[in-house]
């Protein structure tokens, strides 16, 4: 099976709000004419995949999660036909665009839902999940714990409760009805008609509700998902559009979501590989990781991991021990205002309190590690975040451009914009900013911009192989990534020390090993490698 000419294997994705990167007819809200003017400085950075954040009308209690017309646009984001227009330019640049969609719920602003809440007998009604009492499906876990007490919400109209995993605004559709089911084929035709490359599905676990289970990855769950994918291959041609998977899950229940490698997804995130990264240089060792890393290469030739470090959420700690989330959360959020629900609401760099080493050493991770690298919007340039907003929107925004009026994010007056701009001595925009970064040579964003390149000249870190290597010293991580005849041995330091490390490498045929981003050249000598590794560094060496 040759997997190395699939795009998605070898991509870097970008995550965006198109609400928050740039404001193209100045009334304060980005977008889709403002991310057109951005495209250069996208293909610039070396991204070919943008993963756009909803941008369908909605009343955005959930930052656009909450949709009220699924074929549209949200008014003030653009039109349809700006849609058009920027999917034409970014594939012009060579850039694939998927967009984010939320399937098992709706705004209850939508016209499904004012319907359903008409009568009892209404005909959408049985588009949503009603219930005569709310202990039916008593056990399974409330996922917003900061704002909601319970799963069904009671509906006095009608005197029945709704389900919904998320905001009691957020009723989740029915999808044991066969119209829900088709309702969502049409929806995806519509946009991939458009000319989209494909999906981030939206909480893909909780489609389906059984009594006495968790009302999770349920197997009729996932043959519903199995149906959407074969009728996207059928109509479209196997593996043109892509499905990626959003299901905060642990590995053992992630992997089903891969089908039988060409029936599901052909990608989902890794929620514990991220979790377990910042543990593990909490804790200053790499060990914690080697359970899931043993994991990692275990998926099906077509498929691929989207590994990412933040994103447009907390940081989940809803899958790791409670002792382990109150380690994270002393140590990366003492002050409560960081945490949200089970998670922590802080951006890369504030988490890492802006060391370039940490941030430096943890991007080397995520481009080097199997699975393709999913940047977040402003990390590439060390963007902070803003406690004092509600939910998640601390880390939702805007872009910042340079050090003049509103961050060069919009020319509406400062109190209009849809969110404020950091403004704080540390990561305000005067300081932190995309021009400041372009013209510092060692910068997250040239270091970052850098690593894109070099991962490019290695294309089998999307699809060859990984072995951990097993290095002499406990805080350093090494492993192989290889293809045929070319291998990079990887080494991290998860610490704030100099360590010294002898390696192993009698099985592996070279003459020297030469560091990708420097001038170091080590010869081989009787294929026992000792290095001295300084804190936090990263190393790709080459054999040669
Ligand atoms: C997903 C999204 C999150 C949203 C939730 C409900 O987890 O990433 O932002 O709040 O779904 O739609
Ligand atoms: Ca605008």
């Amino acid at each position: 099976m040759i997997s190395n000419d699939l795009w998605y294997k070898n991509a870097i994705f970008y995550e965006v709000s198109v609400k928050s990167y740039c404001d193209g007819n100045n009334d304060g809200i980005g977008d889709f004419i403002g991310l057109i003017n951005k495209l250069d400085y996208l293909k610039n950075l070396g991204i070919n995949c943008l993963w756009l954040l909803p941008f369908y009308p909605s009343p955005l209690k959930d930052d656009g999660y909450d949709i009220s017309d699924y074929c549209n646009i949200h008014p003030d984001i653009g039109t349809l036909q700006d849609f058009d227009n920027f999917m034409r330019e970014a594939h012009q640049k060579g850039i694939k665009v998927i967009a984010d969609l939320a399937i098992n719920h709706t705004s209850d602003q939508h016209p499904w839902f004012i319907d359903a809440k008409r009568s009892r007998t209404s005909k959408k009604r049985n588009h949503y999940v009603w219930s005569d009492t709310d202990k039916k499906y008593d056990n399974v876990r409330i996922i917003f714990l900061d704002t909601e007490k319970s799963n069904w919400t009671y509906d006095k109209k009608t005197s029945q409760y709704y389900w919904h995993r998320f905001y009691s605004h957020q009723p989740d559709l029915n999808f044991d009805n066969k119209l829900v089911q088709e309702e969502m084929i049409q929806i995806m035709e519509f946009w991939l008609n458009k000319g989209l490359d494909g999906f981030r599905v939206d909480a893909v676990p909780y489609l389906y509700e059984r009594e006495g289970t968790s009302c999770e990855n349920l197997p009729e769950t996932h043959r519903y998902l199995k149906r959407l994918r074969t009728h996207i291959d059928n109509k479209y041609g196997k593996n043109e559009k892509i499905l990626l998977a959003e299901a905060n899950m642990i590995p053992a229940e992630l992997h089903p979501y891969f089908g039988n490698g060409s029936n599901e997804f052909h990608m989902a995130f890794h929620f514990p590989l991220m979790t377990h990264i910042f543990l593990a240089l909490a804790k200053e060792t790499p060990e914690i990781l080697y359970p899931i890393l043993g994991d990692l290469g275990k998926i099906p030739d077509l498929c691929q991991w989207a590994i990412f470090l933040r994103n447009h959420d907390e940081l989940t700690l809803e899958k790791v021990s409670e002792e382990i989330r109150q380690f994270m959360w002393d140590y990366y959020a003492p002050n409560t205002g960081m945490r949200s629900n089970l998670g922590i609401r802080r951006r890369l760099a504030s988490l890492l309190d802006n060391d370039i080493r940490k941030l430096k050493m943890i991007n080397s991770l995520l481009f080097s590690l199997p699975g393709t690298p999913v940047l977040y919007y402003g990390d590439e340039i060390g963007m902070g975040d803003n406690i004092l907003l509600e939910d998640r929107n601390g880390v939702r925004t805007p872009m910042q451009w340079h050090d003049g009026f509103n961050a060069g994010f919009s020319e509406a007056p400062a109190d209009t914009l849809i969110f404020p701009i950091i403004d704080d001595p540390k990561f305000g925009y005067q300081k932190i900013n995309v021009q400041n970064q372009i013209q510092e040579e060692n910068s997250i964003y040239n270091f970052i911009r850098n690593l894109i390149e070099q991962r490019k000249q290695y294309p089998f870190l999307g699809y060859g192989d990984f072995r951990i290597i097993k290095a002499s010293n406990p805080y350093i991580l090494a492993y192989i990534r290889s293809t045929n005849k070319k291998s990079l041995l990887i080494l991290h330091n998860f610490t704030c020390k100099y360590h010294t490390c002898n390696i192993d490498l009698s099985e592996y045929n070279f003459s020297s090993l030469v560091d990708v981003f420097g001038q170091l050249e080590i010869s081989n000598n009787m294929a026992k490698v000792t290095l001295i590794i300084s804190p936090y560094q990263y190393l790709w060496l080459n054999f040669q």
